[in-house]
């Protein structure tokens, strides 16, 4: 089996690594976007394009399954790129919003996204099918992918939006970008007895699974 895996930085490692835990076996190729990294402020068609592009070698080389690993890829161009290469399987990423209305106590969440995927289609509509009932809280988290890219994250940084989304009644924090994957621990520590946090790692292998299995 072999499996591409897509993002525009380092968040597509996160997900890759957490494949190779539940695909020990499989073939994992991961390419991204180094050059135009970060995504999250661009606008739709030239996310659209630039995925397109940075997606090829994955598409010459043959994969079962394109992960793309990104929320604000999979937000923007996925149904373009479902229809312009509609042999090829493609597995998307998206903010966990209906995860989080089921576990939620206190009919609050806090959604962590780029700017785009916010403001995207795709997301509205999950919130409308998924988070109607629920407060949704969308901390600005315009910098964050550009600050752990390049190892610049810092505590307080963190630590203040999660302290902010937390005292505003939030009990679940989605993750909705890989990148932030990388501080999942942080988080997960700073909104200890407050919030839980989840991202779709898992997910995805299950996805996988499913996806091949069908075939
Ligand atoms: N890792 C990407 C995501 O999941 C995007 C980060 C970016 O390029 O802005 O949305």
């Amino acid at each position: 089996m072999k499996l591409g895996v897509f993002d525009s930085g380092i968040g597509g490692e996160a997900v890759a690594d957490a494949l190779r835990k539940t695909f020990p076996d499989a073939e994992i190729v991961t390419v991204n976007d180094r050059a135009n990294v970060p995504y999250g402020g661009k606008s739709p068609a030239l996310v659209l394009r630039l995925t397109d592009a940075a997606i090829q070698p994955l598409l010459s080389g043959k994969c079962d399954v394109i992960i793309l690993a990104c929320n604000t890829a999979t937000a923007l161009a996925i149904d373009a790129l479902r229809q312009k290469y509609p042999a090829q399987k493609f597995i998307g990423i998206e903010p966990m919003v209906k995860t989080a209305a089921a576990l939620t106590k206190r009919s609050v969440i806090a959604v962590c996204a780029t700017k785009a995927t916010l403001a995207s289609d795709r997301y509205k509509r999950l919130v409308r099918d998924h988070g109607a009932a629920l407060r949704i809280i969308e901390p600005d988290c315009s910098e964050w992918a550009s600050l752990i890219e390049n190892n610049l994250m810092n505590r307080s940084h963190i630590e203040r939006a999660i302290n902010t989304v937390c005292e505003d009644g939030a009990d679940v924090i989605v993750l909705g970008c890989t990148h932030y994957h990388w501080i999942k621990e942080l988080i997960t520590m700073l909104a200890a007895g407050r919030a839980k946090v989840i991202e779709p790692s898992e997910a995805i292998g299950r996805r996988v699974k499913a996806l091949l299995s069908d075939a």
